[in-house]
């Protein structure tokens, strides 16, 4: 983006900042507040649009940014307490995980359980929650693309082009994650409660006010860009699980402090001082902006709020109402036919706690032994193809319970009692060892030869449609 200015000072920037460190304070209140979007996905949902028009969007989100500036204004932070001392800070901050990661892998060493995911499902459900945050990662820099010729800006806009793979698509971290979502079966979280959508509609609205509220997009980027211990310890534990941790440990490696998006958000915090008068204040707001990284359910939040009794139900529940009056009703169970069971969303914890009564659900051992399960996955089962990879994995993990810690994964071939299940790159070595691999490039042509309408019955053709689905499978 920069080829063409190397040998010439850039250009000064033809949108002036608003340079008084009055405009934020003084307008808070001042101006009568705009329709509120009545929640935080409505809002998410309007400023991801693309063809979002820029001054709603951006009355919009200078709304919500002085709402949620409002939220923390009270808040502590660790910060340091004049930006002198970032550079150490973020080198402290950085050894301090590191740190606590060395002790983690020792712990793990000496037998300790997993710290963060109880079973496969815990993980994958994770990866669910925070996704309306993952596909807008970056979001909060999108304003600074504009001043990207400027000096004092261009750190900020280049880490906005490496968050977007800087056209590389392999590497664009948005696209990254929808491909690790739809590899498992999980959608893009429209059914998730309206706090799981806070902290990304904040990101976005942070990229539509970068003119007013710059030391606040600064600071927030400053904390949103140093490492945290639990970027480690998710992508280690992903990868035991059997699932791909690349989304995770490409954040560990590009946000390093030496040169990666840390050291950049530092250095944005000096390079954009002199542009307000009063040095305190602007560090005030910088830190406000900072503490903004608090807002909304985070990783901790997430996964200490998983409880896989409630996805089952929630599970069923959703399904329920495409699978009233799809039964027959030969089949009674308690009094009642399946279709009067599942005709009420209300109705389904009783239908399920009937089941395991009736001994079609026989929580606590192997699924494979449940009639119920045997509706669900196998050749000929009557109930296959209505869960999802996730959803079926998720009824798998409760049916077994305990057991579920090893990670196993539904449809896995069964291993013996006490052996673990394979960690994700073991299985990408065993993949490149039989010559299978997987990536974002077109399918090979003499593959969609092979699975043409006048081939795909063949032998050659069933066998080329297996490896297309297991490489696309393995992301
Ligand atoms: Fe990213």
């Amino acid at each position: 983006m920069h080829t063409a200015h190397t040998s010439r000072p850039a250009p000064a920037p033809r949108q002036a900042y608003p340079c008084s460190d009055d405009h934020y304070p003084a307008s808070i209140g001042a101006t009568p507040a705009p329709d509120r979007p009545t929640s935080f996905r409505a809002a998410y949902d309007e400023l991801v649009a693309p063809q979002a028009e820029r001054q709603q969007a951006s009355h919009r989100s200078l709304a919500l940014v002085r709402r949620a500036l409002e939220a923390v204004a009270g808040t502590a932070d660790d910060l340091p307490a004049s930006p002198d001392g970032l550079a150490d800070w973020m080198a402290a901050s950085a050894h301090r995980a590191t740190d606590a990661y060395q002790a983690y892998l020792a712990e793990r060493k000496a037998g300790a359980p997993r710290r963060f995911f109880t079973n496969r499902t815990h993980a994958l459900h994770f990866l669910q929650a925070v996704a309306p945050t993952k596909l807008v990662d970056g979001a909060w820099l999108h304003g600074c693309l504009r001043y990207a010729r400027d000096p004092r800006m261009a750190g900020l806009a280049q880490t906005y082009l490496e968050e977007l793979g800087n056209g590389d698509e392999t590497k664009n971290h948005v696209l990254l994650y929808r491909e690790l979502l739809r590899s498992h079966g999980l959608s893009e979280g429209q059914h998730l409660a309206d706090a799981y959508f806070e902290q990304g509609a904040l990101q976005l609205a942070l990229g539509h006010t970068t003119e007013q509220m710059l030391p606040e997009v600064i600071g927030f980027n400053l904390g949103y860009e140093q490492l945290p211990l639990h970027l480690l310890i998710t992508a280690y534990e992903l990868n035991e699980l059997g699932l791909d941790p690349y989304y995770f440990t490409l954040h560990i490696t590009v946000d390093n402090a030496d040169s990666g998006h840390a050291r950049k958000a530092v250095d944005a915090v000096a390079l954009n001082a002199p542009r307000y008068p009063d040095a305190e204040r602007y560090w005030q707001r910088v830190r406000r902006g900072y503490r903004l990284n608090d807002l909304g359910l985070g990783t901790n939040a997430v996964i200490g709020g998983f409880d896989i009794d409630a996805e089952v139900l929630r599970i069923f529940a959703a399904k329920s109402v495409a699978g009233a009056g799809a039964h027959s009703d030969y089949c009674r169970i308690e009094g009642r036919t399946v279709n009067e069971w599942l005709s009420d969303p209300a109705l389904v914890g009783g239908f399920v706690q009937a089941l395991v009564r009736k001994g079609w659900i026989v929580q606590g051992g192997d699924p494979a032994q449940s009639r119920f399960w045997q509706l669900l996955v196998g050749d000929r089962a009557e109930m296959f193809g209505v869960f999802s990879d996730y959803e079926l994995q998720a009824i798998f993990d409760w049916m077994r319970g305990a057991a579920s810690a090893d990670g196993l994964k539904y449809d896995a071939p069964r291993v013996p009692a006490g052996a673990r299940a394979r960690s994700f790159r073991a299985e990408q070595r065993l993949r490149a060892l039989r010559g299978e691999r997987a990536s974002l490039d077109a399918v090979p042509e003499p593959t969609v030869g092979q699975l043409a309408p006048g081939a795909h019955w063949t032998a050659e053709g069933l066998d080329a449609t297996r490896q297309l689905v297991a490489s696309m499978r393995a992301g």
